[in-house]
């Protein structure tokens, strides 16, 4: 089949160069010429295992290829994938849907016969149906314009596998309206994954956007449950990993998302928690989200719980210390510094005084951007030179399996703080190093 992809972000580009892999023959869309001249060379506009070896394959076969001209996308294909980026408005919580209204209202007037418009981005739920109203209002005479709601939920570091082998498909459609054929052409697009028994679920277009969000703040608060038993735990003297280990246990609660640390940035659990609570406000149920606020801050206070620690390492003081800052990205195979715990804590560290050396394998370039006047290093050893102490921030194997002997030589004090709990405290300290964490002791 045909179809295109709009939006070569992170979402979009993994999905049309899965959408390739599948069969399909794909037309990338996005109005940034460098991401769409990137892409055509071959390259990826950011890390992400696996995705560029797709990506190559598909563009040597002719499957997929990029554009930015929309005359190009509506001539191309009768199915439009959505996959613009929705990010937190400026000042407020709220999603700034722009480049989604945009999409809809540039692509539509030029579009002929009947099309289908499938969403993959987060959305505020009501947004499918008030697109359809806009495109309705847009469409020329005797074109029929159809929305449908594909919620993604792939994450970064795991986007191939994510998306070829889905845990599950959710595609919300109108349900009300007998002549849709979306839910027949998305059964046809994506028959290689029915094919191995991935759950697909339809549902009205409002459900469909809620699961998405839903799933989010779920994870996100699980998150944050785990990272305020740790905060008793240290008070109390336990064990928050053992804690997590034995109820994760229960498979009604289960062990997955429960590591306490730094707690959750990226592009996606931050921002998309903060929306569910203005869109339910909107709706008039704010209420029934006002627990979201109390993950957020739990997530928040992580950060500054971090801060407190390394300066009680450093004697009480920053002004004048060395601090090694491990990590940069927002989790480990990835190089997006978006919301990123790590570089919040290096950046609060900076501001209190510290000389902070940064160092990740892959987030350097992005974390330059967007914290340039952080000092950066080439090497965990080079980031480690004269440290005052070492802090873990982001769990990379390359750090995870870190020996202490490397960085002896090179350090002022032999302080190591591990901010995701990653790390194999017993070997640290029988080499005589001072091993911190948050979430109370861990014994050896
Ligand atoms: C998240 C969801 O997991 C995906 O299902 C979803 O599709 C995606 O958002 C999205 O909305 O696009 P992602 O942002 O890639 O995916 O990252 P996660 O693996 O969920 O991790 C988020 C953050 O939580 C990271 O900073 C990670 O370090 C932190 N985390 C995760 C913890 O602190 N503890 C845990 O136990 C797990």
């Amino acid at each position: 089949m045909k179809v295109t992809v709009f939006g070569c972000g992170y979402l979009g580009a993994t999905h049309a160069a899965c959408m390739a892999e599948l069969g399909h023959e794909v037309l990338g869309v996005d109005v940034d010429l460098a991401k769409i001249a990137t892409l055509m060379s071959g390259e990826l506009p950011f890390y992400e295992p696996g995705l560029i070896d797709v990506l190559r394959r598909n563009i040597e076969s002719g499957r997929v290829r990029f554009t930015s001209d929309y005359d190009e996308a509506a001539d191309f294909a009768n199915i439009h994938f959505l996959g613009v980026g929705t990010p937190q408005k400026k000042g407020e919580y709220a999603a700034d849907l722009r480049h989604v209204h945009s999409m809809v209202e540039d692509l539509v007037p030029r579009l002929r016969g009947d099309h289908l418009i499938i969403g993959k981005s987060t959305v505020p739920v009501g947004t499918a149906s008030d697109l359809q109203r806009r495109a309705d209002r847009v469409a020329t005479e005797g074109t029929r314009i159809e929305i449908a709601w594909n919620p993604e939920f792939l994450r970064e570091g795991f986007a191939v596998k994510d998306t070829l082998h889905p845990d599950r498909i959710v595609l919300g459609i109108d349900l009300a309206d007998s002549t849709s054929w979306a839910e027949a052409q998305v059964r046809e697009l994506y028959a290689a994954l029915l094919a191995e028994d991935i759950p697909f679920l339809v549902t009205d277009l409002a459900t469909a956007e809620m699961v998405k969000v839903s799933a989010n703040a779920f994870l996100a608060t699980k998150i944050s449950f785990i990272n305020a038993i740790s905060e008793v735990c240290e008070a109390a003297g336990a064990d928050v990993t053992m804690l997590a280990d034995a109820i994760g246990h229960d498979n009604r609660i289960g062990r997955r998302f429960l590591n306490a640390g730094l707690g959750f940035g990226g592009g996606c659990l931050p921002k998309d928690i903060r929306a569910f609570m203005a869109r339910a406000g909107e709706l008039g149920a704010d209420q029934a989200l006002t627990f979201l606020r109390e993950v957020d801050s739990i997530n928040m206070r992580r950060r500054t719980a971090m801060v407190e620690l390394a300066t009680e390492v450093c004697g009480g003081r920053l002004l004048g210390s060395n601090i090694a800052v491990l990590g940069a990205a927002f989790k480990p195979e990835s190089d997006d510094v978006r919301d990123s715990p790590a570089l919040n804590v290096a950046g609060q560290l900076q501001l209190k005084g510290a000389t902070v050396s940064v160092y990740d394998p892959k987030a350097m370039a992005n974390s330059r951007n967007v914290f340039p006047t952080l000092s950066y290093a080439d090497s965990a050893r080079e980031a480690c030179d004269q440290a005052d102490a070492v802090l873990v921030l982001t769990e990379w194997d390359e750090f995870v399996h870190m020996e202490p002997a490397e960085l002896e030589p090179v350090v002022r004090a032999k302080n190591i703080v591990d901010g995701r709990r990653c790390l194999d405290a017993g070997v640290w300290r029988r080499a005589g190093w001072n091993y911190s964490s948050l979430g109370g002791p861990v014994r050896n």
